[in-house]
């Protein structure tokens, strides 16, 4: 359910008139909901009633602690992947016994940190990284409580580039060498092996690859006990998908896919860990933006607006389709136009959405990207010096600035200049 809807001609962000936060924050802005937030992630616990489940936020998602702390409030826990992420999460009050920290690449720092801050699990994704992990905690006295992120090698059939759960892909260890590595993880000291760890991909619109994926998981499991490995508990990523599209048929609904998780998982014995992002901030935020130019080229229309790829990536990174909308809502006699819209960043690469029909828009009009909660503006750069997005919280009648936007001094000023250009 999106909380963006119009009303009285103008489009709402709850209660919210987008076109009054425009005036007070300036374009481009993100924009999120707080009333979405917390249903997309009431939703999500729900369709796991029954079970023994923690719900981790994937942080990379969208990072801003105004969004981490919502969620928090309501239960949520933390999938973190950083030092960065873990410093967040903390900072926005999600208590530590309930952080897990993924990622392929921790650094001994990293560890130490989550280590020191009493985080609840590890998903460690190889040897060297367990041999890292068990050298710091037992330097520092402390145990690590692990699951190895098994590789299932399953397709999760999404984008090559958030498909991790092949065997070609960098995720996880080698499922065939996954009871080796086990054994040898339960001899190292600052080590505690607690579970099992699968993360197949990201915005997957089908249930089969992950129930595949997760009844290896079950299978592994058993084979770990019949080693003699206390497994307590399973963590089953995220990945499940959203509509990006207003008028297409829906992926599987969290309902479903708990429904799924209940019927795979029910008779495992096992705490579950679920690290869902895009589904419970994708739909809960857009972008907004102001038309610049409306420019007549040979073969094309051009929407020119004032968001570019350095703030919203997924178009050019991934050929994402954002729904687009104008502010002012469109009326019956409001032609229709073909256009290209796109940024004011020096590549063609910048663009959102190519030929796509629209309400026609004028120089000054505002415009939507929808969806655009998740991986918007935690992939936002400075690219063309251009200042890092803000982000804006609305919750019933009221907004807040969650993240100001910067200003030039902010930016340049943090170039040095080397002794030899200095004088
Ligand atoms: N857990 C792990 C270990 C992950 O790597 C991810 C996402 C998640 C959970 C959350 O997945 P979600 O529920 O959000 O699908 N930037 C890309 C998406 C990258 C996803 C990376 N990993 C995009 O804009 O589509």
């Amino acid at each position: 359910m999106r909380h963006f809807a119009y009303r009285d001609g103008q489009l709402f962000a709850e209660d919210v008139p987008v076109a009054k936060m425009a005036e007070a924050v300036g374009t481009p802005f993100y924009c999120y909901s707080t009333a979405t937030l917390e249903r997309h992630f009431d939703v999500f616990a729900q369709s796991l009633e029954g079970l023994d489940a923690l719900v981790c936020f994937a942080v990379k998602s969208n990072s801003n602690q105004a969004v981490i702390s919502t969620l928090a409030r309501r239960g949520a826990g933390a999938d973190v992947v950083s030092l960065g992420e873990l410093k967040r999460a903390l900072a926005a009050g999600v208590p530590s016994e309930r952080i897990v920290f993924s990622g392929v690449g921790k650094t001994r720092e990293e560890m130490a940190a989550g280590l020191q801050a009493g985080i609840y699990q590890f998903n460690v994704e190889s040897e060297p990284e367990l041999d890292a992990l068990s050298e710091v905690a037992s330097g520092l006295g402390l145990t690590a409580n692990i699951a190895f992120r098994v590789n299932p090698d399953v397709d999760a059939k999404t984008h090559a580039k958030i498909s991790t759960g092949k065997a070609e892909n960098k995720f996880g260890v080698p499922w065939d060498r996954a009871r080796e590595i086990y054994a040898r993880a339960a001899a190292l000291p600052g080590i505690r092996v607690v579970g099992v760890d699968v993360h197949i991909g990201s915005q997957l619109t089908d249930l089969m690859p992950f129930e595949e994926a997760f009844a290896r998981v079950g299978k592994l499991i058993q084979m770990l006990r019949e080693d003699g490995h206390a497994i307590e508990r399973a963590d089953l990523g995220g990945g499940l998908g959203i509509p990006y599209y207003e008028d297409s048929e829906a992926p599987p609904l969290p309902i479903a896919y708990g429904a799924m998780v209940n019927r795979i998982t029910h008779n495992w014995g096992v705490r579950l860990i679920l690290e869902p992002g895009r589904l419970i901030v994708g739909n809960a935020g857009i972008l907004v933006t102001r038309v610049i130019y409306v420019k007549q080229a040979t073969k094309k229309t051009f929407v020119v607006v004032d968001a570019a790829m350095n703030d919203l990536i997924r178009p050019s990174l991934y050929d994402a389709h954002h729904d687009i909308a104008p502010v002012a809502e469109p009326q019956a006699i409001t032609p229709r136009i073909t256009a290209t819209l796109v940024g004011p960043v020096c590549e063609t690469g910048d663009t959102f959405a190519t030929d796509r029909e629209m309400p026609a828009v004028k120089e000054g009009d505002l415009v939507v990207l929808h969806s655009a909660g998740a991986y918007g503006a935690v992939m936002a750069s400075t690219y063309n010096t251009r200042l890092l997005v803000p982000e804006v919280l609305v919750k019933g009648g009221e907004f807040a600035v969650v993240r100001p936007r910067p200003t030039y001094d902010d930016l340049i000023g943090l170039d040095r200049l080397p002794p030899w250009l200095n004088s």
